[in-house]
């Protein structure tokens, strides 16, 4: 994973960035929209619930003279005589009491509800992205897959769209009813006493210094962390995929201390966030406890002179209490906020890359693959100007068999990743039946061929899905005769289940020449016009070597092929000998040519076996 890709801090707020994260919020706005109903709803009956202290105390436990009551208690001594409601005492504070109750458990059934509307909101909206993003990922052409590792690629589609649910349903829902609470506490403190409001309003100033003290040195704590954490997943993903590396050759001893090391800076990290939180929550207690005093000094001589009444002074004080939870509130979830403002910059950055492998908007039909296939004057490089082939020109005709050899690094592969268009050329062109490959349907390009590779790639599953890829048009017939055909089924039927046996992550349970024989099935069941081996037969013990050499002649019977391999008996099945060298084609050689060809490269090419 690319560290320096965690240090990146994005702005708080974008608004493109927010009108784009809003467009995936809009085939849900009913739940959207509903959730906000209800957080203002609850905050506004939360709010009125803190007045019931002060009417109680006001009207009924010391009552006092009309003028002398806050608006809040005149109004709702009015409402009880329009109604013709003179209660006793003891009635009053059991009626008030229910009240409170009532608004406490209505405050509780929207919460939930609210909660609810928005975290499912927030679970699709997820769902959403990451098909989008996964779908977006599986169209990126290959070479952008050179340049990621994997473990990036996961964060985007786990962590960072977490991330990004987090802004929207929990970000998103307390910073409004954070800051809705807010507004309506100091509205309800000037209606009911505004001189005691603006002192209390004084110590507002202190709050704001030590919440932006905080959010800076958070802010700059946590990115700390973020890059410690992005070291560590690297360091593990390196070590465990390499675990085997590292124990023949004893390097555990190097690699523990090594991790201890970032280890131990992630822990500092951490630490140093503590020390600012450690600071900030006392230090906004202790505000709050200035607050609290300077009511009850202030406010107390007022309640002496007869200007605040005694449920006012109460209700300042619980009022107080809840103005800082959403001070505290919105600065604990201002890191939240900004990790996710950069993973769906991240993300956006991932969708917006250009898919520039595509099938042309008319695509030219191919239908079967009946002619030849041409490389005219091909130029290619995987980056800039390094060129890996320089002017590759050969025909294949339908139904030869063509053998393509070289050095390590000669660039048979690459002509492989170029004919299925995993790459596109940079000069020249590849021809298949006269159509430029870039004039056809992807799908149906590929579709002609079938690729066996040394490294065989199975999936977790089963035995026959990782030979029919999950395509239903293949029967368990035809898979179990194409397992035939190659002599997999042997040890297919080996198997505890047999085709039903599952495999484990990358069949690490089968041998090397055993994955080889399934992947020959594979190729087999899908039964393509062309074949293309690369170095399919390299990595196989002696003991199937007899098993392949068959399967292989299996393969080539009525078929075009291309076949790139180390050993001269699996290109004695080969019409024709294409010979590479350092990305040009050196000598083509004809069926005729073929054993003074053969002799002359057991010469020059020691690594190729018998
Ligand atoms: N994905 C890639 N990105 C950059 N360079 C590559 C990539 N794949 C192969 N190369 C380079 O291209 C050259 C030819 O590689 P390749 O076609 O795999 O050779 P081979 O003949 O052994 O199959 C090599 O020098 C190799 O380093
Ligand atoms: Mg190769």
């Amino acid at each position: 994973m690319d560290i320096h890709e965690e240090e990146h801090l994005g702005k708080l707020y974008d608004a493109q960035l927010a009108r784009r994260l809003f467009a995936y919020l809009k085939p849900y706005r009913k739940y959207f929209l509903t959730s906000i109903v209800l957080i203002t709803l609850t905050s506004a009956i939360e709010l009125s619930g803190l007045n019931i202290t002060m009417v109680v105390v006001d009207l009924y436990l010391k009552p006092r003279p009309a003028e002398e009551l806050s608006l809040i208690a005149r109004t709702v001594a009015n409402i009880s005589n329009q109604l013709n409601w003179q209660p006793s005492i003891p009635e009053a504070l059991t009626v008030f009491s229910a009240i409170y109750l009532l608004v406490i458990i209505v405050v509780f059934a929207l919460s939930y509800f609210q909660d609810v509307l928005l975290n499912t909101m927030g679970q699709y909206v997820m769902y959403d992205l990451r098909k989008e993003i996964f779908s977006h990922l599986q169209r990126l052409p290959l070479s952008y897959f050179d340049r990621n590792p994997v473990g990036r690629l996961v964060t985007r589609l786990t962590s960072d769209v977490d991330a990004l649910n987090e802004l929207m349903t929990a970000g998103f829902a307390t910073l409004f009813s954070d800051v809705f609470m807010l507004l309506g506490i100091i509205v309800f403190l000037f209606l009911v006493n505004w001189q005691l409001a603006l002192a209390l309003l004084c110590i507002l100033p202190l709050m704001i210094a030590i919440t932006a003290w905080f959010r800076r040195n958070a802010t700059r704590a946590f990115r700390t962390v973020r890059v410690k954490l992005a070291r560590i997943n690297s360091f593990l993903q390196e070590h465990i995929t390499g675990m085997a590396v590292v124990q023949i050759f004893n390097r555990e001893e190097k690699a523990y201390r090594e991790f201890a090391k970032i280890d131990d800076e992630h822990r500092k990290a951490n630490i140093d966030t503590i020390f600012y939180y450690a600071v900030f929550y006392p230090a906004v207690g202790l505000i709050n406890a200035i607050g609290i005093a300077l009511i009850i000094w202030y406010g107390g001589l007022q309640v002496l002179e007869g200007t605040l009444t005694l449920g006012a002074l109460i209700f300042f004080i619980q009022a107080t209490h809840r103005f800082y939870e959403p001070i505290q509130d919105i600065s604990e979830k201002y890191n939240i906020l900004q990790s996710a403002v950069v993973a769906s910059e991240r993300i956006f950055k991932l969708l917006d890359l250009p898919i520039s492998i595509t099938s042309p908007a008319n695509p030219q039909k191919l239908g079967k693959f009946k002619s030849e296939i041409e490389f005219r004057n091909v130029w290619f490089a995987y980056e800039d100007e390094n060129w890996v082939l320089k002017g590759v020109s050969f025909k294949i005709a339908a139904g030869e068999s063509v053998a393509l050899i070289g050095h390590t690094g000669a660039g048979k592969t690459t002509i492989v990743n170029l004919l299925l268009r995993f790459y596109d050329v940079q000069k020249g062109q590849i021809l298949i039946d006269g159509h430029d490959i870039r004039e056809l349907d992807i799908a149906e390009l590929r579709s002609q061929f079938a690729l066996v590779l040394q490294d065989v790639f199975l999936f977790s599953g089963d035995v026959k899905t990782n030979i029919t890829l999950g395509n239903d048009a293949i029967s368990k017939e035809k898979i179990i005769e194409a397992a035939r055909q190659v002599h997999a089924d042997t040890f297919i039927n080996r198997l505890d289940g047999g085709y039903d046996a599952p495999l484990t992550e990358r069949g690490s349970t089968l041998s090397a020449g055993q994955r080889q024989l399934l992947s020959f099935a594979r190729a087999l069941s899908y039964d393509p016009n062309i074949l293309i081996l690369d170095e399919a037969t390299s990595s196989v013990d002696t003991e199937t070597e007899m098993l392949i050499q068959d399967a292989v002649g299996k393969l080539l019977q009525g078929r075009t092929s291309i076949i790139i391999a180390h050993r001269l008996s699996t290109i004695q099945k080969c019409n024709r000998i294409i010979v590479l060298h350092k990305g040009k084609v050196r000598e083509i050689g004809t069926h005729q040519q073929l054993d003074s060809i053969k002799y002359r490269l057991t010469q020059s090419l020691p690594q190729l076996k018998r």
